[in-house]
């Protein structure tokens, strides 16, 4: 069995396909510096989904090298298989496909130029374990990328109380269970400077920001977030001591009202492994 994820569910690979946008990916790529790779370079993404970021990471890394090598790592066979079927037409990029934990990757140590990591620490119970497993597959000189949200759900105006207080009530039993954390962007600072990486830069972006009408796409995601914790619910594997269907209904209304304004800071932190 792999390690517990929370939005685990038949529809996470449509979930993730839509909420993807190529765009902010290929900023971030190219701002933690992926087009300065030397040829024939081993880039990761790890924790890969569908292969998104991976897909992105090709498309740039083609610019500039004939035969570019990039691994996907995850622990869902299923959504690698699925990043698989859609990567194959690409013969142009060289692309392996690794199921595992993050916590024990079997690929060599110091052997990656350049890894990126997004959008998976706010789902681990033992973030360090993965930090420390990153960091030794990367080669000294060789660049770590690690990205997540902050206040993750949690930006919305104007929450009335009984609104507010559901979702701060979600929010601290998935964090009490070790299921999320809605503050894993800023902690992530930390793991960089006490692994003592050089050249730490950290970058600052918008991830959701909507108002106005609620996009489809939008829509979608929140839908499957809600879903997923009435199913944890239902399955037993979450208790919640409030009555979460109402909850999902009044915050569904919220989200598809005209008036509110949402943002979620993601926080993006590079570093080069000493040589
Ligand atoms: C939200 S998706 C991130 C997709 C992609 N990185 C992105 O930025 O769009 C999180 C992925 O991390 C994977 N994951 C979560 N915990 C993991 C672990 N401990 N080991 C391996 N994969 C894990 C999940 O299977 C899921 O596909």
């Amino acid at each position: 069995m792999g390690p517990f994820y929370l939005m685990e569910s038949e529809t996470e690979a449509k979930r993730l396909l839509i909420k993807s946008d190529h765009r902010k990916t290929a900023v971030q790529l190219k701002a933690t510096g992926i087009l300065s790779l030397e040829d024939g370079a081993l880039v990761v993404d790890a924790g890969s989904g569908v292969g998104h970021v991976a897909e992105v990471m090709g498309r740039l890394l083609k610019q500039k090298s004939n035969s570019p090598h990039v691994t996907l790592l995850d622990y869902s066979a299923d959504r690698l298989a699925e990043a698989k079927q859609r990567l194959l037409a690409d013969q142009q990029v060289n692309y392996q496909y690794v199921s595992c934990d993050l916590g024990h990757i079997p690929l060599a140590s110091e052997s990656v130029d350049y890894l990126f990591c997004r959008f998976v620490f706010e789902y681990l119970a033992d973030p360090q374990t993965v930090f420390n497993e990153l960091y030794r597959i990367v080669k000294p000189g060789g660049k770590l990328v690690i990205g997540d949200l902050d206040y993750n759900c949690m930006t919305h105006y104007p929450l009335y109380p009984k609104l507010e207080e559901g979702l701060f009530s979600v929010v601290r039993i998935l964090q009490e269970n070790n299921l999320l954390d809605p503050h894993a962007g800023r902690k992530l600072y930390s793991f960089f400077h006490r692994a003592q990486l050089a050249d730490i830069k950290v970058h600052f972006y918008a991830h959701h920001l909507f108002y106005g009408e609620l996009s489809e796409a939008d829509e979608f995601n929140w839908l499957a977030k809600l879903d997923r914790l009435m199913e944890h619910q239902k399955k037993g594997t979450i208790q919640f001591d409030f009555d979460l269907m109402g909850f999902k209904n009044l915050f569904l209304d919220f989200l598809k009202s005209p008036g509110r304004f949402s943002y979620t800071p993601l926080i993006l932190v590079e570093g080069r492994k000493p040589e």
